[in-house]
């Protein structure tokens, strides 16, 4: 496969897109604004979550934090608790350091340029060039997967977009067709033009108005561009949840460390490479965190709640257990454990699967 042209601009692709643009997209509160960091907020937002699911999130996020200085200055806890549902919960605690570092950094000011921005935590090439365009409209591509896609297809690209190596190839490309006049609209276009006609698996290529130009719909190859290598399988990780409590308090653990789901509470957890926890086992963890159960029988746990990340499978089981006596101070602060009222677990930042456990 090689690509259909040469490297010479290519000006029918970006005309056609242009004029596609204003009569299919959709209105977006973001596209309305120039405020680099209402753009900002939206595209953290919008980084592994579908529009529908952005939306609402992206509107909470700019009504109750209208300015980097009311993100920067809010609590961890509260921002992790909007952010609750959206998974990827590292994005939410980068995003806050981010806003804390324009604050302290740069006065509250977005840097300027796509160099300038880059220098911003979690800031990437893509969401460097999003923002330069969309608020500054600085002549600078975006690469995104709805933006590999289109460009893979039309141009008969046939480079893995699995790896890393191969964005140069697309940067080159999209440098080249992106014009000078108006390069927010061309990155927004293009963005749209793959999420909504040049879609994954059933791209509108009958009502397509660059048919006659594209190489994979000439070439009967729609279904096989882009080409991208399959990632490992996710590997399943098998979670035993000790819910301890005592009279109406119920013990959580904020999370810290490396691992999943940072800065958010979950309970005490025991992870196994099987789904079984012998009830002993169970026992003996009670006793290693300083409980003593108020019975010497062990219930059986739920059923697994299942979530699904990027490259992992959770399978967790809860073992409800009521303790005793409350945990000495020594056992908490050793244990990390804390106890809460129902009214105060209500308003910790959890991961969804904690929450669907509560609820139910
Ligand atoms: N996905 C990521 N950024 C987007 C944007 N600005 N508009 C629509 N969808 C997007
Ligand atoms: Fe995409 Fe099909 Fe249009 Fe080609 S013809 S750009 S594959 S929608």
């Amino acid at each position: 496969m090689t690509p259909s042209s040469s490297s010479a601009a290519h000006p029918f692709f970006s005309r056609a897109l242009l004029a596609w643009y204003p009569r299919h997209r959709r209105d977006l509160p973001w596209r309305h604004t120039r405020d680099p960091y209402a753009i900002w907020l939206s595209e953290v937002i919008l980084q592994q979550t579908r529009v529908k699911q952005g939306l609402p999130y992206y509107l909470d996020f700019i009504t109750t934090y209208p300015t980097v200085h009311d993100l920067a200055a809010a609590p961890e806890d509260e921002v992790l608790r909007h952010w609750q549902g959206l998974g990827y919960y590292s994005r939410a605690r980068n995003m806050h350091h981010t806003a804390q570092q324009v604050v302290r950094e740069f006065e509250g000011q977005f840097p300027g340029t796509y160099a300038g921005l880059l220098q911003l935590r979690g800031v990437g090439q893509y969401t460097a060039a999003a923002i330069a365009s969309f608020a500054y409209d600085e002549k600078v591509a975006v690469l995104d997967g709805n933006v590999f896609r289109v460009l893979a297809r039309v141009f008969g690209i046939s480079a893995d977009i699995a790896v890393p190596a191969s964005r140069k190839v697309f940067q080159q490309l999209a440098d080249t067709l992106i014009p000078a006049d108006a390069p927010a609209e061309f990155n927004q276009a293009i963005m749209e033009f793959g999420a909504i006609q040049c879609t994954p698996l059933k791209p509108d290529c009958l009502f397509c108005p660059l048919q006659s130009e594209c190489y994979a719909f000439q070439h009967g190859l729609v279904a096989e561009l882009p080409v991208k290598s399959k990632a490992k399988a996710a590997r399943t990780r098998y979670f035993h949840y000790l819910v301890l409590r005592h009279a109406d308090r119920i013990y959580m653990r904020k999370r810290t460390g490396k691992d999943i789901w940072q800065g958010l509470y979950d309970f005490a957890l025991t992870e196994t490479e099987l789904p079984e926890l012998a009830a002993h086992l169970i026992l003996d963890q009670v006793e290693a965190l300083g409980g003593k159960l108020a019975t010497d029988r062990v219930e059986e746990p739920t059923p697994a709640f299942r979530q699904v990340l990027s490259h992992q499978k959770l399978e967790a089981r809860f073992h409800s257990l009521w303790l005793q006596e409350p945990l000495s101070s020594a056992s908490l602060s050793a244990s990390g454990l804390a106890a809460f009222s129902a009214e105060e677990v209500e308003q910790l930042p959890k991961p969804l699967l904690i929450t669907n456990y509560i609820g139910k």
